[in-house]
């Protein structure tokens, strides 16, 4: 795997190879993706995550159904197909987002009259553009996230949450892109990475493309965060979304709404590095935005990491009484008031301006 380009998702046109990311950093291996099937199983194990990671998988898993069924499927076989991989995650909207875009390319009216492999053919080149749109777009919105830091003598030090790097997107990352690319423009950074109980994103997944790109870093546990605002002279928080509702109101990985408030608390810009993609204006605030509650092994043990025939990645390990009780949403939502800004493709936005900048074309 070529540091520069790290690639989690490669089309390879009758199937979908996946990077494992429940096995990093300990092994790379690929997961063989040839039907829809196996791309639910993927989004659903966290064999691929990170919202614009999982559109952009949902819309290759309903190309390759297309591409493994005899004959065209009816206009509703074709709707109970996207509504099956949608199903797979709810909290981010990047997925649905993808998969009305591919069955608006098939409008009812035409559906009947227009042959299969044409189907085909317009459905896998829209999954393939909109694989290419996304790393265009990361790097456009990491161009524009320079302009927030100017380079001073001492080191810039940033503080990000959970993954969204290479392997949460098509490539390059949103937050975790940002940071890349202060790194390449020449910034002396220091990044704190939080290691984003319970399922370890930041610990298993940031550090490791923190450490293949040589960006100089510290993970620390996500309890540490308050500390490293108060004593490490934290430049600004930086993180990724799920969701973004129309007041502004975001959820991502859960731990970030406390952030957002430590960092309020202390002074520190709060941003949020996120794709036009994100943001859904169909639902007014925060309070809508479905939050996935996931199994409580992810917070009572320490094996809860399986490979893909079942057996645990790491040693069985409780780390809490048997039996015990546990919750685990995995988003929470951050007001809008204790948000700085978006990073996006389109420029630095405030939470205020979101509307006027995306919402027309929503
Ligand atoms: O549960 P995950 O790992 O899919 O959660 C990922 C996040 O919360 C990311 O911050 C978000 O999807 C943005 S990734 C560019």
């Amino acid at each position: 795997m070529e540091k520069q380009n790290l690639r989690p998702i490669f089309w390879e046109g009758e199937a979908l190879r996946l990077l494992d990311q429940r096995l990093i950093p300990g092994k790379k291996e690929w997961f063989l993706a040839s039907n829809a099937k196996d791309v639910i199983f993927a989004i659903r194990e966290m064999i691929v995550r990170g919202a614009p990671a999982i559109a952009i998988t949902g819309l290759f898993g309903a190309v390759l159904e297309l591409k493994k069924v005899g004959s065209k499927p009816s206009y509703a076989e074709f709707e109970s197909l996207l509504s099956r991989i949608l199903e797979s995650r709810p909290t981010a909207v990047n997925l649905r987002t993808a998969l009305e875009e591919l069955k608006s390319l098939f409008p009812l009216h035409s559906y009947d009259s227009l042959p299969f492999p044409e189907m085909k053919r317009k459905a896998e080149e829209f999954a393939v553009a909109t694989y290419e749109e996304d790393i265009r777009n990361n790097m456009t919105l990491a161009e524009h996230g320079l302009s927030l830091f100017s380079k001073t003598d001492r080191k810039l030090r940033i503080l990000t949450h959970c993954n969204t790097g290479a392997l949460a997107t098509a490539g390059h990352g949103t937050a975790l892109g940002v940071i890349r690319s202060l790194h390449k423009a020449g910034f002396d950074l220091t990044v704190y990475a939080d290691e984003t109980r319970p399922y370890l994103q930041g610990a298993r997944l940031t550090a490791w493309e923190l450490k293949e790109e040589g960006i100089e870093s510290y993970l620390i546990t996500d309890s540490m965060a308050g500390w490293a605002m108060a004593t490490q002279k934290i430049d600004a928080v930086i993180v990724g979304v799920d969701r973004v509702a129309a007041n502004g109101d975001s959820a991502n990985k859960i731990g970030t709404y406390p952030l957002a408030i430590v960092a309020k608390y202390h002074g520190v810009p709060f941003y949020i590095a996120a794709t036009e993609k994100s943001f859904d204006f169909r639902i007014p605030s925060g309070k809508e935005i479905p939050i996935e509650m996931r199994t409580q092994d992810e917070v009572t043990r320490f094996s809860f990491l399986k490979k893909a025939d079942g057996t645990p990645v790491l040693e069985e390990g409780m780390i809490a009484p048997v039996d015990v009780k546990a919750l685990n949403p995995s988003f929470d939502v951050t007001p809008a008031d204790l948000i700085t800004a978006f990073i996006t493709e389109r420029g630095i936005v405030k939470p205020q301006d979101i509307r006027s900048v995306f919402g027309l074309r929503l």
